[in-house]
């Protein structure tokens, strides 16, 4: 990890749950972390939490699914930064609802999905990956997918969620096609797939007697924030010239 000491690293999602965890790994390593998310509060509380780690957070405030958001937030970068050299695209929604509905509700969640988990992924990558030029230096894109990215049929309705899984890892090799024909030898990208994490992604839905109950005893297998923190962490430790392009990470025993 020591590369990565002094360096800068962007994560999306990061008030909360998997981001959260991800901002603590990398600070404690020495990296400065542009902490993004749209709940400044909880940013700078982590800043706070953090102010005496190796690396140090810079709170950023960030709708992922707005264009001109993202674009102020990356203004906001070079200014006060300047130079990137990993970008972990984290933020995320998953809401349990069908698409064979005419709401106006059903059709908000479907836009604001693909709008979160999949066009904000792509233009943080297109804007990140222009800091990583300037600084002639190694990059890593490390893009959350999901276990829902590899297998639509789950227990329960989550609308476009998995479609926007898939999409996450089809672009990541997209990418790294692109990559390749740039001649980019010192940019990486990559995906992480996911299974079961307990987070506040689920909602109340994971807070009832019965699913306490039913992780407690194992019967619904879940991972910790920090199970997925860790990966990010063995994705960097990598050299340079290795590219592991997809990891599926999934608790022991779990059904999918
Ligand atoms: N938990 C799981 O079981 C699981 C499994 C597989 C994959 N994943 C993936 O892991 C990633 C993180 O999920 P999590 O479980 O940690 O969920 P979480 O606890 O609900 O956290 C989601 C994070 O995404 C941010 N976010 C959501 N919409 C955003 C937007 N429009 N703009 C900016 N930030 C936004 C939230 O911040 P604000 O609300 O403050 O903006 C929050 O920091 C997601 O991509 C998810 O699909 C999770």
């Amino acid at each position: 990890m020591e590369k990565w000491e002094g360096k800068t690293a962007i994560v999306t999602g990061a008030s909360a749950g998997i981001g959260d965890a991800i901002v603590r790994d990398l600070v404690k390593h020495g990296i400065n972390v542009v902490a993004m998310a749209r709940r400044m509060v909880r940013l700078q509380k982590l800043r706070d939490q953090l102010r005496n780690e190796k690396g140090k957070v810079i709170p950023i405030k960030c709708d992922v699914s707005d264009k001109q958001s993202i674009e102020e937030a990356f203004e906001e970068i070079e200014q006060r930064v300047g130079k990137v050299h990993i970008l972990v695209n984290n933020a995320g929604i998953c809401i349990s609802s069908d698409i064979f509905n005419n709401s106006k509700k059903s059709d908000e969640i479907i836009v604001s999905t693909i709008n979160t988990n999949f066009l904000g992924l792509v233009r943080f990558s297109k804007n990140a990956y222009k800091l990583m030029k300037k600084t002639d230096d190694y990059g890593i894109i490390i893009n959350i997918g999901s276990v829902a990215g590899h297998n639509a049929s789950l227990d329960f309705p989550l609308n476009v969620y998995p479609g926007t899984k898939f999409a996450v890892r089809a672009v990541t090799e997209s990418m790294r096609q692109e990559l390749n024909k740039l001649k980019d030898t010192k940019i990486r990208v990559c995906e992480i797939s996911p299974g079961g994490v307990l987070t506040e992604i689920g909602g109340d839905s994971m807070n009832t007697p019965e699913m306490k109950a039913m992780i407690e005893s194992g019967m619904f297998p879940m991972l910790k924030s920090s199970d997925i923190s860790q990966t990010v962490l063995f994705m960097l430790m990598t050299p340079y010239e290795v590219n592991i392009t997809e990891m599926i990470v999934k608790p022991v025993g779990e059904r999918i």
